[in-house]
């Protein structure tokens, strides 16, 4: 029996995409290995986002190179955001000449055909194609999905925003929303298969449907039809964009039990000069208002977001807005990055590059700044209420997630069953996990 193993990186996307890697593999007789050396293939799965992940995934491709060595008939995949960038195939071959396959982040759904002409020609396989500006038929294709609670459901593919910092738009083309038939299906048939929370995604959900390729369905109108879906499920997405997060969307989630509190909201920056210089299309006012729109409308709701610190031309002063903005909001969460130069894009040839050191201080004083709000806030949820999905058994307690996707200890007082949804009153927090206890209130 032949196996596989995936390394992946960047985002939930690409954990999903590589899930389809997985069904087009077992598709074809494979099956999962536990490590990279007890497999005959290896796919990395990789992302482009900042210039630290493309480093971590060049040393891992690195670190393959004795496995290859051992065992002559591996083959080696590469694909995904990286491998899509222009010239990185042959960069790649010219650094690792034991790579087998390169193909791009839209061309996943043709791994099986690449793997079948590989095994016949054994001849180094170079698939990225340069224009092809998104993944065409890929809601069909096989998917193994690594957990059996949790789903992504893809509902579009690409980048239409151009944010002057981002490489999204580069390696992942131009929007393209995906059919609601089709996503109405497989949110189906997930459901029917017991699968309690699903996740839709898209780089800007917001956008869904603008593209025309929907029969007029928008953002608003397929989380009201998903959410009217019968059974006990939780429907999630990612990510919104601010600037077009409408009116209407809020108030789906509000009236919709099962749509999830909880909103990624990316904010960027807080200054309106750095915002403007990345092409975000809001301002600081403008995001601020839609915050409170939101908490209006749903008091309970956690945010949490994305910042970059360090954008070309960020002063001190442009920073101390990002800092005020995040002590004024209070997000649950905040992934917080220095800015990464990206090749291709606008804020490349920016003047006032800032330097590392201006850049580290920066991510190091707001990662604590948000660690304070953070642990503050997850205090103050002891002695509510909230709803929680139980997802595994331990020796002595059971492991559940709150909807913002905190960890919530439950001690083992009465049998629970894995994958229903409890009511639980938080009556501690500690190490940082919430710790919860039963409750018919
Ligand atoms: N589509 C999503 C996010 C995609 S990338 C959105 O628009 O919100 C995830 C995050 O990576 C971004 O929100 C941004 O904060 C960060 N990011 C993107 N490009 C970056 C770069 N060049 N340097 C540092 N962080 C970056
Ligand atoms: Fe990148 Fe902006 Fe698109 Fe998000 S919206 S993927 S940050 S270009
Ligand atoms: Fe990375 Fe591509 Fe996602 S660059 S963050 S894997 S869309």
């Amino acid at each position: 029996m032949k196996k596989y193993y995936i390394f992946t990186y960047g985002c939930q996307m690409n954990v999903h995409e590589t899930e389809k890697l997985a069904g087009i593999l077992e598709d074809r007789g494979y099956t999962p290995a536990n490590t990279p050396d007890e497999a005959d293939v290896i796919v990395f799965n990789t992302c482009c986002i900042r210039e630290s992940a493309e480093q971590k995934i060049m040393g891992n491709i690195g670190g393959v190179k004795p496995l290859k060595k051992a065992k002559k008939d591996l083959i080696v995949a590469v694909c995904g955001c990286m491998a899509q960038q222009n010239d990185m195939a042959s960069l790649l071959k010219k650094k690792f000449p034991f790579i087998n396959i390169v193909f791009g982040a839209n061309n996943i759904e043709f791994f099986g055909e690449y793997l079948d002409t590989f095994n016949e020609q054994k001849k180094f396989l170079n698939m990225v194609e340069k224009d092809k500006d998104y993944i065409e038929n890929i809601a069909g294709v096989s998917c193994v999905r690594d957990n059996s609670l949790y789903a992504y459901v893809n509902i579009m593919y690409g980048c239409n925003n151009f944010c002057t910092y981002c490489i999204v738009p580069y390696v992942r083309g131009r929007e393209k929303s995906r059919s609601p038939e089709s996503i109405y299906a497989e949110v189906k048939s997930l459901i029917k298969l017991g699968y309690k929370v699903i996740t839709l995604l898209g780089q800007n959900v917001n956008s869904y449907g603008l593209d025309g390729n929907t029969d007029g369905v928008n953002f608003a109108k397929l989380l009201d039809t998903i959410a009217h879906f019968d059974g006990d499920f939780e429907l999630r997405f990612m990510t919104s964009h601010p600037k077009d997060l409408s009116a209407e969307v809020i108030d789906v989630m509000a009236s919709n039990p099962k749509i999830s509190k909880t909103l990624h909201l990316p904010v960027q920056a807080g200054s309106n000069k750095v915002l403007k210089a990345m092409n975000r299309s809001y301002t600081r006012e403008s995001y601020l208002d839609l915050i409170t729109r939101i908490r209006e409308k749903m008091p309970e709701i956690t945010l949490s977001t994305d910042i970059i610190v360090g954008f070309p031309g960020e002063s001190d002063l442009d920073y101390q807005e990002t800092v005020d903005l995040v002590k004024q909001v209070r997000y649950h969460n905040a992934y917080i990055f220095m800015y990464s130069k990206r090749k291709g894009t606008i804020a490349e040839k920016m003047e006032n590059q800032v330097p590392l050191a201006t850049k580290r201080a920066r991510i190091h004083e707001l990662l604590d700044i948000q660690h304070h709000i953070s642990e503050e806030l997850f205090h103050e949820m002891v002695g509510k209420t909230i709803c929680v999905l139980v997802d595994s058994e331990l020796s002595s307690e059971y492991s559940a997630k709150a909807q913002c996707g905190k960890v919530v200890k439950i001690n083992k007082t009465q049998p629970l069953c894995v994958g229903e949804f409890y009511n639980v009153k938080i009556i501690d927090y500690k190490k940082g996990n919430l710790i919860g206890t039963i409750t018919n209130e």
